[in-house]
């Protein structure tokens, strides 16, 4: 498994702007295949590698059998500060976050991540711990199972879907993911495709289960901190609400004040932290999205910590 072919989303790019080399030391947050980690080690770089996932987890320390310079932590990115006093650094120069799941991970049916294959409902990156889906599923009111697919999936039939869930759940547990996608499908209305649909409830309970939506912002308010003045962050998000919570933390941290527009004089002594690399979000060229169909929805943003 560790030698299996894969090609990481935006390397180049992305490598461009965390400039490893030798002596360096950088956090591979999202470490997974460590498509992108081997590339770091390759110039030199010594890298810690975090996942949640244990298969993640595995394939890390048996690349670190073979590869000088890499360490493997199963913790979650948004305890990287920890990660990194337990590995015995101090700062790193850079910080990579590929957010997201991987496709050998929608791929293992056992995950149930995805609504292709049967699997039990269980959508956790780390299945050792915390809730399944089917136990949010289970437990969640109607009105918190609606805002949820709402919120974080952004889905517009998240009422119908959850008054739906509720009543089944009466008659039998809700337990797998075609139990889950035959239910949501016949919520639908003639003439709508199910796939956008089904792709978006299984977001939101992705991100919910997972806590996604606050890991990340965690996470962020440790890059400044972790990373040593003059060394760099790159962040691959796959979906619009991490892509703003990326962005607004770029916005709010290049700048000296941060004070109200309406405000005449700055009240807020905020310092400006880092300086954006990426004025806009970077996106794969047509010709890497035709060979990894996946990087169709990345958007990188990076900057460099003052
Ligand atoms: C898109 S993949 C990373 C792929 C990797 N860059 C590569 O080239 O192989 C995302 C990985 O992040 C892990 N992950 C997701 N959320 C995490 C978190 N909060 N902390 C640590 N790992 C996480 C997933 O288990 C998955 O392995």
């Amino acid at each position: 498994m560790t030698d299996a072919p894969h090609i990481p989303v935006l390397r180049d790019e992305t490598l461009s702007y965390l400039n490893p080399g030798p002596g360096k030391r950088f956090i591979d947050g999202t470490f997974g295949f460590g498509g992108h980690s081997r590339v770091m080690l390759e110039t030199g770089a010594e890298v810690l590698g975090l996942d949640l996932d244990g298969v993640a987890f595995g394939v890390c320390e048996k690349m670190a059998e073979k590869a000088d310079g890499l360490h493997c932590c199963r913790i979650s990115f948004r305890h990287m500060s920890e990660a990194l006093k337990q590995n015995g650094w101090d700062k790193v120069d850079g910080v990579l976050l590929d957010l997201g799941v991987s496709s050998w991970q929608l791929d293992d049916p056992s995950k149930g991540f995805s609504y292709r294959s049967e699997g039990p409902l269980d959508l956790r990156f780390n299945q050792d711990q915390g809730l399944t889906a089917a136990d949010l599923v289970a437990t969640l009111p109607e009105a918190e199972l609606a805002d949820l697919i709402w919120r974080w999936g952004e889905e517009r039939g998240s009422r119908r879907i959850a008054r739906v869930l509720v009543n089944a759940r009466k008659e039998a547990p809700i337990e797998t993911t075609t139990q889950f996608k035959n239910l949501i499908e016949g919520t639908l209305p003639r003439g709508v495709k199910s796939t956008p649909v089904l792709s978006r409830v299984f977001q939101a309970l992705r991100i919910a289960v997972n806590e996604e939506l606050e890991a990340l912002p965690e996470a962020l308010e440790q890059l400044t901190k972790v990373i040593r003045p003059g060394g760099s962050f790159a962040i691959m998000s796959y979906h619009s609400l991490e892509d703003r919570l990326v962005k607004r933390f770029i916005d709010r941290e290049k700048r000296d004040c941060i004070c109200p527009p309406e405000l005449p004089v700055c009240r807020c002594n905020h310092k400006a932290l880092l300086k954006p690399l990426t004025r806009k979000a970077v996106k794969a060229s047509a010709e890497e999205e035709k060979r990894n169909p996946r990087s169709r929805s990345a958007r990188l943003r990076a900057a460099t910590i003052l």
